[in-house]
């Protein structure tokens, strides 16, 4: 049989993956592996119901706000009830902060271990226009004991904590991106099998890049130091390239070297994009792919969330543009106000 440099059998199932993952430690219950293949299940369904969004009447605006002050789709609101649904009927997950819902969504599930933080659908502005879009998700285990009530402490956790994270994207093929601290692994979807494969091993991110991904939209107010790092690159002549769904910007980031940048703006002052359940899962796989994120002063898995959809300015790909970003910042700001700074 055809093997590949890690020795699984080309053709390798995301199930059969997950079982030999599973098998190399010899105390994991399979709780985890339960929970990926729920997650799997959703996104093979959000697929089913995006591939046909332009013919079924899903497409357009749900007519509410969120939390978020921002309008609903009918797709977010799908996504995040199938994912809720998939996750509850798991069993394996406690409660779920998703950014659909206000507060934490506790499923009242006495022997579940796990909370997962979710974007159901990210890059909802691009649904109806056919671009790629996706779902990031963040799994952390948690701290009170199983069966109490759900705390505060238990969904505030930094994302160092997270034992999981990875996102689904639905792009030219749909692919399932996650790691469980031991590298980066992509699966893509083969709709007529219903089954994921694996397709990218061991991803690791070029510790360079020419890639540069902002909305300039807002550079008359972005911070110096951002518009600054904008103009180094346009000097150098990288290549902006910018999609507008974070999940998509940040693959093809990761693949092919290159930066996102979220910065704080005249319309978003903290960032746009949520810690929990954006930042946090994509800064675990950029590290786990030998990649960065910061926010702009402090590594993104070290801030310590006080709120639920807090909101954080993003810094994140190849180390040495992420670095390079950072050094405009520390131009900057003087050392007395570092600290202030550092703790937005
Ligand atoms: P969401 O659809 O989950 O609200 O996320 C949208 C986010 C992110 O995906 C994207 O990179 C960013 O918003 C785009 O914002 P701008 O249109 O302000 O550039
Ligand atoms: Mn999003
Ligand atoms: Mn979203």
């Amino acid at each position: 049989m055809t093997k590949d440099k890690l020795g699984l059998p080309v053709g390798t199932t995301l199930d059969r993956f997950i079982k030999r993952k599973q098998d190399e430690f010899p105390f994991a219950t399979g709780e985890l592996s339960q929970l990926l293949r729920d997650i799997a299940l959703a996104g093979k369904i959000i697929n089913r119901e995006i591939s046909r969004s332009g013919l079924l009447n899903i497409g357009g605006a749900f007519g509410v706000t969120n939390v978020q002050g921002e309008e609903q789709q009918k797709l977010d609101v799908i996504a995040d009830i199938r994912f809720t649904r998939a996750l509850r009927n798991g069993g394996e997950v406690c409660a779920i902060i998703s950014e659909e819902e206000e507060g934490v969504i506790d499923l009242e599930n006495p022997k579940g271990k796990y909370i997962v933080a979710m974007d159901p659908l990210d890059g909802s502005s691009n649904i109806d226009v056919n671009v790629s879009i996706g779902t990031i998700f963040s799994i952390y285990r948690r701290i009170s004991p199983a069966g109490t009530p759900v705390t505060m402490e238990d969904v505030l956790q930094p994302g160092s904590e997270q034992v999981g994270a990875g996102y689904l994207l639905y792009g030219s093929s749909t692919m399932l991106v996650y790691t469980t601290g031991h590298g980066v692994y992509g699966f893509t979807y083969e709709p007529s099998l219903g089954e994921f494969f694996l397709s990218h091993q061991d991803i690791k991110m070029p510790k360079d890049g020419s890639i540069f991904s902002v909305n300039e939209g807002a550079y008359c107010t972005f911070e110096p130091a951002v518009k600054e790092y904008v103009d180094y690159c346009k000097k150098n002549e990288y290549s902006a390239r910018y999609i507008g769904s974070l999940v998509a910007d940040f693959h093809r980031n990761m693949l092919k070297g290159g930066i996102y940048i979220y910065p704080c703006t005249d319309k978003a002052p903290k960032g746009k994009l949520r810690l929990l359940y954006e930042c946090n899962a994509l800064a675990f796989i950029a590290e786990q792919a030998g990649g960065i994120a910061t926010n702009g002063y402090k590594r993104i898995m070290d801030l310590k969330p006080t709120e639920l959809h807090q909101r954080c300015p993003l810094f994140i790909g190849s180390e040495n543009m992420v670095r390079k970003a950072e050094s405009f910042y520390k131009k900057h700001e003087p050392e007395s106000k570092s600290d202030a700074v550092a703790s937005r």
